[in-house]
């Protein structure tokens, strides 16, 4: 009798297990259900941040893995580290947790086991499935993810629509109840083919609750395994995983041992430690790339632009339905406005040289561009084969002798099998002529059909271009990818993405709001850089008298503004070079302001809002600051105790001139030089849209 008594209270301690967060803020619960379901339950101090909510799978042709369970056996462990990223915000990173570990066993089905590891750092929880090596799951298919983020109440949320095939959207912001994608723009046809449905969000989405607790959700770590959207109750407000499948409907296809990717979830109440928070990243695998001296942090101009605004072509030729095999590319007119000319190349060269940026990105240099755009057609472009008046060889030559990198461009047109085919020739190709990073592109649907950006099938490829680049000392920025989960720890190569919407959308559409670089540090920016292309200068487009009267949402010091509010080590100078030279004191900054950084401080933060960031250069003592607002004007004053105590330093403030407006005028700014030191004040008032930027070099 006694024996049965412990052993019912054993496995009582072992069917509900908590740990604490390093700094005893969050606490959280694992416990089986009567019915043997798994649930965990998140807190913050008193307040639930999660309701007990459940986990498990749908797996086809077998029984479900969701309840029944019994827990085997518990390990509890902490880790505390430190660690370099190769690039990044912060020259350390700390890795401070509490792990439960837990392994449960279906018996009454079939016996089968699955381990869940959860990880709580100070400001959030990580947690993810393990599949151990076993007889009863071998191959298997997931076709539902049953994992649930129950939410206590209707906060008010940031949020774009739920969507397999990209991210390109501007943030909704209203309380859960009200989430409904109904009819919202998508972010062009030619993206998009998932109607999930009306209640379903991208991740990362970020909440707010009546008591002031920031809440985020999103997963880190995302490899053979399809991206995460979220479920949305509007009543109840919970809300479930809901996985991108592929083109007949499953969801994952895995074998024994597997691991999903780490589901997180922040909670804070301070929203500086969510844009500071290293969780995505410290749940990432270290590098795999061993010898990572040949990644650098690149500021790059481009040919680019002037395609955006509609004064350059990607196109050759105007002639239509051209293509890659069966034209005489010599014997065609090329049309007066293609922008990948050699003279115009080596023209950026020249800019780049002389204004100390370290590459030229060109982009409509390959056959193929009469031939792509929303044809969903397969082998479009082989990544080697130059129009005719782009000279490769002497490029090389001329980029070399002023010291100066070419970035390459792979659109793939979506057409990934026709991509991975030629990936070995396209790269070895690139290292022939003296490229070592490319822009990769996936306009359109995924060829071949019925697969989506953000299935798995997908992430495989992502990660096997990664992978592939490594090889080759190759660093990658992918635009249209699925969103970014930490993965540039692990491959330090992958230096940026787009995976949001960019500053191009300002060129033509309607354009990003005002506040929209303010949420994106909130969420998009929470898995890692995005090459967002910033530093518009000439920012109403009826300056290119193309007949659009679209706009840039900002002034043009917040352009500055954006080079430290938003991180990358890949930024890009993303206007034309004559529009620079018209306003060379503004340029300064960009000229001045590092890729790569030892250390950064959130100063101010609130999505939707504003946001404020100072960032200390890696290879001096010099920090720079950028501060952002939205729609509305804001004055601040801010303490610079940030700067090293024991130095004097030459502030030069680029800010919003007294009458700037993003909409009425935009490109009224100010320059101004003091010095400072860390003891000092430093007022900046931001037009409405407006910012200001600062950098502070050592006397
Ligand atoms: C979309 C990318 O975001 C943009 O930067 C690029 O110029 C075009 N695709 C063409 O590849
Ligand atoms: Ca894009």
């Amino acid at each position: 009798m006694k024996k049965l008594i412990l052993f019912i209270c054993l496995i009582q301690i072992l069917n509900a297990q908590s740990i604490n967060s390093p700094n005893n803020k969050l606490t959280f619960e694992f416990k089986l259900s009567a019915i043997g379901e798994p649930t965990y339950e998140l807190k913050l101090g008193n307040e639930s941040i999660i309701l007990p909510s459940k986990l498990g799978f749908v797996i086809k042709d077998q029984p479900a893995l969701d309840n029944n369970f019994i827990v085997t056996k518990t390990e509890t462990s902490t880790t505390n580290e430190t660690w370099e990223p190769v690039l990044g915000e912060v020259s350390r990173i700390k890795n401070n947790y509490n792990e439960l570990k837990v392994y449960l066993n279906q018996k009454k089905e079939k016996d089968r086991n699955l381990i869940l590891t959860f990880r709580l750092y100070d400001e959030g929880l990580g947690f993810r499935y393990e599949f151990p090596l076993q007889d009863n799951l071998k191959h298997f298919v997931v076709a539902d993810e049953l994992t649930e983020f129950n939410l206590t109440g209707d906060h008010k949320t940031w949020w774009t629509p739920g969507d397999f095939d990209t991210n390109e959207y501007f943030y909704q912001t209203s309380p859960i109840s009200k989430i409904h994608v109904g009819n919202l723009r998508r972010a062009g046809e030619i993206f998009t083919s998932s109607p999930i449905g009306n209640n379903f969000v991208q991740t990362p989405v970020q909440f707010k609750t009546s008591k002031n607790i920031y809440i985020n959700i999103f997963e880190a770590a995302l490899v053979n395994y399809p991206a995460m959207c979220l479920e949305i109750n509007n009543k109840t407000f919970s809300t479930k995983s809901s996985l991108a499948p592929d083109a007949v409907g499953n969801k994952a296809y895995l074998q024994t041992p597997a691991k999903t990717p780490w589901r997180v979830i922040f909670a804070t109440t301070d929203a500086r430690e969510i844009v500071a928070s290293k969780l995505v990243l410290n749940l990432n695998e270290p590098s795999k790339i061993e010898n990572t001296s040949w990644i650098k942090a690149t500021k790059y101009i481009g040919i680019w632009w002037g395609m955006h605004v509609g004064t350059m072509s990607w196109n050759y030729s105007d002639v239509d339905n051209v293509s890659l095999k069966t034209t005489d590319w010599k014997s065609l007119k090329p049309n007066s406005t293609h922008g990948a000319t050699t003279k115009r190349t080596k023209e950026y060269i020249d800019f780049a040289a002389k204004h100390g940026f370290d590459a030229v990105l060109v982009e409509g240099w390959n056959v193929g561009w009469e031939d792509w755009f929303g044809k969903w057609k397969e082998n479009v472009f082989d990544f080697v084969t130059p129009y005719p008046d782009f000279d490769v060889e002497e490029l090389q030559k001329y980029a070399k002798s002023k010291n100066v990198k070419m970035i390459m461009h792979h659109e793939t047109s979506a057409s990934v099998t026709n991509y991975e085919r030629q990936l070995d020739t396209a790269f070895q190709f690139m290292k022939k002529f003296g490229y070592d990073a490319v822009k990769s592109g996936y306009v359109g649907k995924i060829i071949p059909r019925g697969e989506f950006h953000d299935g798995q099938w997908m992430i495989n490829h992502y990660v096997h271009v990664a992978e592939k680049a490594a090889e080759y000392q190759i660093m990658i920025n992918p635009h249209e990818p699925v969103r970014p989960t930490g993965l540039s720890r692990t491959y330090p190569n992958w230096l940026a993405n787009e995976a949001a919407r960019g500053n191009e959308f300002n060129a033509w559409s309607e354009g990003n709001p005002p506040e929209h670089e303010t949420i994106l540090s909130f969420t998009r920016f929470l898995g890692g850089a995005m090459d967002y292309t910033p530093g518009i200068f000439e920012i109403k487009m009826e300056f290119y008298k193309n007949g659009r009267n679209t706009q840039v949402h900002t002034t043009l010091a917040k352009q500055l503004a954006l080079y430290v509010t938003i991180y990358s080590p890949l930024q890009m100078a993303a206007d034309l070079p004559e529009n620079y030279e018209r306003y060379m004191d503004a340029f300064q900054f960009i000229k001045d302001v590092p890729v790569d950084w030892s250390d950064t401080k959130i100063l101010e933060a609130e999505p939707g809002d504003y946001l404020t960031i100072a960032r200390k250069d890696k290879k001096s003592a010099n920090w720079f600051l950028g501060a952002i607002t939205d729609e509305n004007k804001r004055e601040t004053l801010l303490q610079l105790n940030f700067l090293d105590a024991d130095k004097k330093y030459t502030a030069t403030i680029y800010k919003d001139a007294d009458d700037a407006d993003w909409e009425k005028n935009p490109k009224a700014y100010k320059i101004e030089t003091k010095t400072v030191s860390s003891k000092d004040k430093i007022n900046l008032k931001l037009a409405a849209g407006g910012g200001a930027a600062i950098s502070f070099v050592v006397k």
